[in-house]
């Protein structure tokens, strides 16, 4: 597997010529390529409801609801919003664990769109292989689904603490990916990141190279992801991987800081570092276009 790490500059550029457009945080860059979109879809991830530290982010309750409340107002809704993972701040007692699911659940049913997906990430799911998790936001640990010509497939690499996506799923993984055609647009949704990252930070899975390797003949494949709790793009291949932002705490990117910190609040720049993702897509394929979006106080 030819893995490699390209600057944000690289990125853009190889995005480019892959198919994708890369119009985050670009004033200027707001031609899409030479197709219309013909939906788009909004990335939250990692929520941490129950995270309690007001040096981090003091409005741990408010974060979410400021999210939704945008989200609620935007200009051009979303076909769907996809939850990418730890909905929850882990807890070693199960009744808080579903206290929490339920308060977070209730808040998201707030959001104004034809469908929600969510999934799990470690915090959710982990200490119980995501029995609280199915028991109060329900659906498979791993699924998919066709949007508009679009292939979605939703990854489970949490619930095994190893972490693995385990043979089962990768078998999965196999049997689904033999009934798309080589051109067919696929998108990946998963919480932790498939390529190994920086494993000493737990952000890598340890089969997720069979995972790609399995997308590899596919031409027109993205994987979206969080657990890292940073805007992140890297390739693998020709397949980009895209982290999104958190909306309770950003994380210190690998390199910035001998262990993994989490960053603290700056009143001067409240929520800097908090935010999330719209993603448009056309059912030809790519180019996919993203743009950030910040938490507005
Ligand atoms: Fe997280």
């Amino acid at each position: 597997m030819d893995e490699q790490r390209y600057s944000r500059r690289d990125f853009m550029q190889m995005a480019g010529v892959g198919g994708l457009v890369f119009a985050s945080g670009l004033p200027g860059c707001a031609t899409y390529g030479q197709s219309r979109p013909d939906f788009n879809f909004i990335q939250l991830s990692d929520i941490h409801w129950g995270y309690d530290n007001p040096k981090v982010n003091p409005d741990s309750k408010g974060t979410l609801r400021k999210a939704i409340a945008t989200v609620n107002n935007l200009e051009q809704p979303p076909d769907f919003i996809v939850f990418t993972g730890d909905l929850t701040q882990t807890t070693d007692d199960p009744k808080v664990r579903r206290q929490r699911l339920r308060e977070f659940r209730d808040m998201a049913a707030e959001l104004k769109a034809p469908k929600v997906l969510f999934f799990a990430g470690e915090h959710d799911a982990s200490l119980d292989r995501g029995e609280a998790y199915q028991e109060i936001i329900g659906g498979p640990l791993y699924y998919t689904f066709d949007h508009k010509g679009v292939h979605f497939i939703v990854l489970d690499n949490i619930s095994d603490p190893a972490p693995i996506l385990g043979a089962k799923q990768i078998e999965w993984l196999k049997t689904d990916l033999a009934r798309q055609q080589p051109d067919a647009p696929i998108v990946v949704l998963t919480h932790r990141p498939l390529f190994s990252l920086y494993p000493q930070w737990d952000w890598a899975t340890r089969d997720g190279m069979a995972a790609i390797d399995l997308l590899m003949p596919y031409k027109n494949v993205a994987v979206f992801y969080g657990h890292i709790h940073h805007e992140h793009h890297h390739m693998t291949g020709h397949i980009a991987h895209h982290a999104a932002q958190s909306l309770m705490f950003p994380l210190s990117p690998v390199g910035t800081a001998p262990q993994k910190t989490q960053l603290p609040w700056d009143a001067a720049q409240p929520y800097k570092g908090l935010g999330y993702r719209t993603v448009q897509a056309t059912a030809a394929g790519t180019p996919q276009r993203m743009q950030e979006l910040p938490v507005k106080a």
